[in-house]
């Protein structure tokens, strides 16, 4: 099970510090063999959070990388660069990228294959916008979405986590149901069956949107939902450690 917290652009070199020696103090002493905790502060705080996360078992993500590997591209991060700066994952294609940013499928596609060539997980996001799923268009959506990512993948799709972010429910308080999100979360496993059985049951797929400290324990209990993609309240450090603890019933 993975509980991610994707910070966004928040955190400063002393809410980092506090942050940190609060989760490590938090979690110690609780058992995360079976589940891992990643924090995904923005890239400029990865080596700070790298030498400030040292005795815990917590990992770190980026929370976006380049479609290029290197050269002249002002401004990017490549993945070989995180990789170097201790991230294990990288979030590729949240919904904030694909709209403000106008990221495509194809481009998600290039950033997520870079990611697995660098050595790093790829958090793939997907998910509908609040019209969509009003005007019935959510499953022709992320039914896109998928096919872009298993065609543009291939055989590496089985490299990747998938994370269903609807966006209607991103930082507004507004979650998916527990049932709502494990319907989305079955139909997206059915649709990778199409790549195999073996790939589909395998695949981490994770929820995130207005994840909390009281809702994190319903959704982990949904069959299909492998873990949480946490914002706004991953910047708490208390609730975020209620959520990294919530128990999922077997
Ligand atoms: P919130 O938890 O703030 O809704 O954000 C979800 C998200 O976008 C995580 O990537």
């Amino acid at each position: 099970m993975l509980i991610i917290a994707n910070w966004k652009l928040n955190g400063n070199w002393s809410f980092n510090e506090e942050y940190a020696s609060a989760l490590s103090n938090g979690l110690r002493g609780v058992d995360l063999t079976s589940r891992q905790i990643i924090i995904c502060p923005p890239s400029i705080y990865l080596q700070q959070m790298n030498g400030l996360l040292v005795d815990q078992e917590i990992y770190l993500g980026g929370q976006d990388l380049s479609d290029e590997t290197a050269g002249a591209f002002t401004g990017e991060i490549s993945g070989v660069m995180l990789k170097e700066f201790g991230c294990r994952y990288v979030l590729v294609g949240h919904s904030e990228r694909r709209l403000k940013y106008q990221e495509s499928n194809e481009l998600i596609v290039k950033k997520a294959l870079n990611a697995i060539a660098a050595g790093l997980k790829p958090v793939v996001c997907i998910g509908e916008t609040q019209e969509q799923r009003q005007s019935l268009q959510a499953e022709k959506v992320l039914s896109e979405q998928m096919t872009a990512l298993i065609d543009g993948l291939g055989q590496q799709i089985e490299q990747i986590v998938l994370a269903y972010e609807p966006i209607w429910a991103i930082g507004t308080g507004q979650t998916a149901s527990a049932l709502q999100a494990q319907e989305v979360h079955a139909l997206l496993r059915g649709m990778l069956e199409k790549v195999s059985p073996l790939v589909a049951q395998n695949m981490q797929i994770i929820y995130g949107g207005s994840v909390k400290a009281e809702n994190a324990e319903e959704l982990l209990r949904m069959s299909d939902i492998d873990g949480l993609l946490v914002g706004g309240a991953s910047l708490v450090v208390a609730e975020f450690l209620s959520i990294c603890t919530a128990n999922r019933a077997t």
